[in-house]
């Protein structure tokens, strides 16, 4: 009897604790309505809540922090694309960017009646990510009736989601995606000669798989072209961190080419061009008759790009509009083809089956070691005639035992810059300091290092002739 009264005393505590809730709620969202004061300060939550959109990761380009627990898996992740996958996943695929144009670039008028233009996008086991985050940017900040068509070549991939998932995903996007197979790795000149050949659109333009367009890409490179359709334009292009993603701009002063031997360099702008602009940094640089019957432009407008990857090369090129002829197009394709037919050598490490690479990096920083793309640009490295390891007109210098292993202007005096090959040992024993060319350490997975000769298959380094495109 006892325990059925306490059971009641409970029940009607606890009845009452929910009367009181109900009354609570009751009062203050009654109050909400109201009392002007309580409205204003509820606000800005609610629209944090709702701008957390805009401040997800990555968002208006910034940098996206791994917290410590998660480092070690990171670390994992990153050797997949050599970029920092887990970041890269955070970040929406169609995250913000900032406006980084000039002032007087964000005004300017471009004519209406633009070419469009087919985006050729090559890719060989890509993250997921990164190259629809490409995709994204093109189709989000370009005007629609610019854009015919965007044509993914995929370069022989291996990866699953690359295949149908890829196929059925991008069915949904708003501008027509086509993916083209290539039957086998193929190199990226013939992917993007492939992916040119399937294009509709007046001009073609060829992006990288791993960049970000930012607002007012496309304009001003057509109106380039519209000007004069022989016209060969390249963008000023900013830098994405491969290690936080974040958005880092680039500077208009510096130009993004090729040099005879296709490796990517920056180049300061000539002092003759900076005069011919009079000061006006919207104007586009301008080159004479290069090599191609075409003038080559920069214009000042920003697509990204990782730091480390760049070998391969983004231009846009007019290839006759409605009278789009074969003349025209051979021309285009002979200078890929004279390209692709050409030998450029490589090196690479037997143990781990990476080559060289001077990362895009400039003098006096330390070379390289990546995955062998096969695609020449950053890992064309020879041994010469002189002894010298050469990427460039930058030699491999070492002037301390163990290293760092330094790129540095070949000065031909022999010194730091003299390597011995053993053909048959297959080492680069550095005369100098008598040690060998070595895989990387734990400490850097990505540049090699010096090491006592010990004749260990990671010492051993293969001086192949690689053909592009073959
Ligand atoms: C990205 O897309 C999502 C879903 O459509 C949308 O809610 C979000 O606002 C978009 N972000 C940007 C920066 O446009
Ligand atoms: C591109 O321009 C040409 C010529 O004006 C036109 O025939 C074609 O339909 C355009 N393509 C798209 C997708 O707008
Ligand atoms: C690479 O090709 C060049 C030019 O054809 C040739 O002189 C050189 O001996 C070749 N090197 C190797 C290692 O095959």
């Amino acid at each position: 009897m006892r325990r059925f009264v306490y059971c009641k005393v409970v029940l009607a505590t606890s009845l009452m604790w929910v009367l009181v809730d109900v009354f609570l709620l009751l009062y203050f969202s009654e109050c909400n309505k109201c009392d002007e004061k309580k409205e204003r300060s509820l606000l800005p939550a609610l629209r944090a809540v709702i701008s957390r959109n805009q401040e997800g990761p990555g968002e208006m380009g910034k940098a996206v922090l791994i917290p410590k627990d998660d480092q070690e898996k990171m670390k994992e992740l990153f050797k997949i694309n050599q970029f920092n996958l887990m970041a890269s996943d955070l970040i929406a695929l169609n995250r913000s960017l900032p406006d980084v144009r000039l002032e007087g670039c964000k005004t300017k008028v471009y004519p209406d009646e633009l070419p469009n233009t087919s985006v050729v996008i090559v890719f060989h086991n890509e993250a997921w990510s990164t190259l629809l985050r490409t995709v994204y940017s093109v189709i989000n900040r370009s005007p629609h009736y610019l854009l015919s068509e965007v044509i993914l070549v995929d370069d022989a991939s291996e990866r699953d989601f690359l295949k149908l998932t890829l196929e059925n995903y991008v069915k949904n996007l708003e501008v027509p995606v086509k993916i083209i197979r290539m039957e086998e790795r193929s190199g990226l000149i013939r992917a993007r000669l492939r992916g040119a050949a399937a294009s509709k659109g007046q001009v073609i333009t060829f992006l990288d798989a791993h960049c970000e367009c930012t607002l007012g890409w496309l304009e001003p490179l057509l109106a380039r072209i519209k000007e004069d359709r022989k016209t060969v334009v390249c963008p000023i292009i900013d830098v994405i961190s491969d290690d936080t993603f974040e958005y880092m701009a680039g500077s208009d002063m510096t130009y993004g080419g090729f040099n005879w031997k296709l490796n990517f360099r920056w180049y300061p702008v000539p002092q003759r061009e900076m005069d011919r602009r009079k000061g006006d940094r919207t104007l586009p640089v301008r080159f004479g008759n290069v090599e191609a019957p075409w003038r080559l432009l920069l214009v000042p407008m920003l697509v990204m790009f990782f730091a480390r990857q760049l070998h391969t090369l983004f231009l846009v090129a007019r290839v006759m509009s409605s009278t789009r002829t074969t003349g025209d197009w051979q021309k285009f394709g002979w200078m890929n083809l004279k390209i692709s037919s050409t030998s450029y050598p490589q090196i690479r490490n037997v143990e781990t089956n990476q080559c060289l690479d001077n990362m895009g990096r400039k003098e006096n920083e330390k070379v390289g070691i990546f995955n062998c793309h096969g695609m020449g640009g950053n890992q064309v490295f020879s041994y010469t005639a002189d002894k010298e390891i050469r990427t460039d007109d930058l030699c491999l210098d070492v002037s301390r035992l163990n290293g760092p292993v330094i790129m540095l202007k070949c000065h031909h005096m022999r010194g730091n810059q003299l390597w011995e090959y053993d053909a048959e040992r297959l080492t680069l024993r550095h005369v100098n300091s008598n040690q060998c060319l070595d895989e990387p350490s734990e400490d850097d997975k990505m540049v090699p290092t010096m090491q006592d000769c010990s004749g260990s298959r990671s010492q051993q380094w293969l001086l192949r002739n690689m053909t592009l495109g073959t």
